[in-house]
């Protein structure tokens, strides 16, 4: 499975059809261990997988350092693409964003040590409201001239933002929360890309496992906290959004995750699902979701799991 390629954006770079997301290896979803994620990556490889999804803000740095172990010696064979922006508090709490274009600068010279490269596949950041996008994407074009980084993205960011960006330098892909019961992007912002020939990374495939039954209690998991569908007034009603879709994958013969993960996969050639394995098992089950399922099966999926059924927002709204 992870063998099928597909163009990240139109005319772009060829990578794996599904990604791994490697955030859930360094924080937020509770304990990951380390000698776990690094045969994780490695099996990724192995099994065909070029896309690595990472951001300097994960673990703050450490994402980068254990990527950049897990790839010794096998850097050729990855497309590693980096978020940076995000500003973090020794504590860990988020403390803002920084796309100046000096921020850029000096966050991919951290990134490009820990990562251990002389280059970042695809570099990417989202909107900092004080900042036009225009001078954030200038200076992101001078590095892809220097040769720092071959191709830019922008993560979680609307319309305007997205035209105004491509029209300094071309982005070559958006990184976007789409999945079952998170279809936002289908209204403006995925036709857009189209048109443009921007292609999608796409996260929350499995709703940050809310779509498997993972419910987010354990410690270090910050699920319970920042994201309303895990709340406990939510949690028990979209539990059941988990129970009916495992129940319609099994009569497919899949698993509820290979269902979701289908579901993203059967949605354009131009999505690509990145998928927060942490372990081999969930990396295997991930890499054989059918890449294809029938128009019914799809349908049964999608019944199964309405969009309009989940409570909760997807983030906080501040
Ligand atoms: N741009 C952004 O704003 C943004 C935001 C979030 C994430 N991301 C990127 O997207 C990647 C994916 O993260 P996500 O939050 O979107 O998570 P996700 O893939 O939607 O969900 C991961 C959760 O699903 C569970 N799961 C069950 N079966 C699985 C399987 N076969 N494969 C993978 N996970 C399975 C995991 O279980 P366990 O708990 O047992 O591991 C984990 O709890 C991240 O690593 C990161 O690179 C980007």
């Amino acid at each position: 499975m992870a063998f099928t390629k597909r163009s990240l954006g139109r005319n772009g770079p060829i990578v794996s059809a599904i990604g791994l997301g490697c955030m859930s290896m360094s924080e937020f979803y509770g304990h990951s261990d380390r000698g776990t994620s690094l045969r994780t990556i490695a099996a990724a490889l192995e099994a065909g997988v070029t896309l690595f999804d990472t951001g300097d803000f994960y673990g703050v740095g450490h994402n980068e350092l254990l990527l950049a172990e897990a790839l010794q010696g096998k850097r050729d064979k990855a497309f590693i693409q980096v978020k940076y922006g995000a500003l973090r508090s020794p504590d860990g709490s988020f403390i803002g964003i920084d796309a100046r274009p000096a921020a850029a600068k000096n966050a991919l010279s951290y990134s490009l040590q820990r990562l251990g490269t002389d280059h970042v596949d695809l570099y990417m950041t989202g909107r900092d409201p004080n900042v036009p996008i225009e001078d954030t994407i200038g200076a992101m074009g001078e590095l892809v001239r220097q040769g720092y980084i071959r191709y830019l993205g922008l993560t979680n960011v609307d319309t305007e933002t997205i035209k105004r960006a491509h029209a300094v330098h071309p982005i070559t892909a958006l990184q976007l929360e789409y999945g079952l019961i998170s279809r936002d992007i289908e209204h403006s912002v995925l036709p857009l890309c189209r048109e443009l020939g921007i292609g999608v990374t796409a996260y929350g495939v499995l709703s940050r496992g809310l779509l498997t039954g993972s419910k987010g209690n354990g410690s270090g998991d910050v699920r319970s906290t920042y994201y309303p569908r895990f709340h406990k007034e939510n949690l028990s009603r979209n539990e059941v959004l988990a129970v009916a879709l495992a129940r319609v994958a099994s009569s497919e013969g899949i698993t509820a995750a290979q269902a979701a993960i289908s579901w993203v996969l059967s949605q354009g050639e131009d999505i690509i699902p990145l998928v927060g394995a942490r372990t081999e098992e969930r990396l295997r089950e991930a890499l054989t979701s059918p890449v294809q399922l029938s128009a019914d099966a799809l349908s049964a999926i999608e019944a199964a799991v309405p969009q309009d059924a989940v409570h909760g927002e997807r983030f906080m709204v501040r």
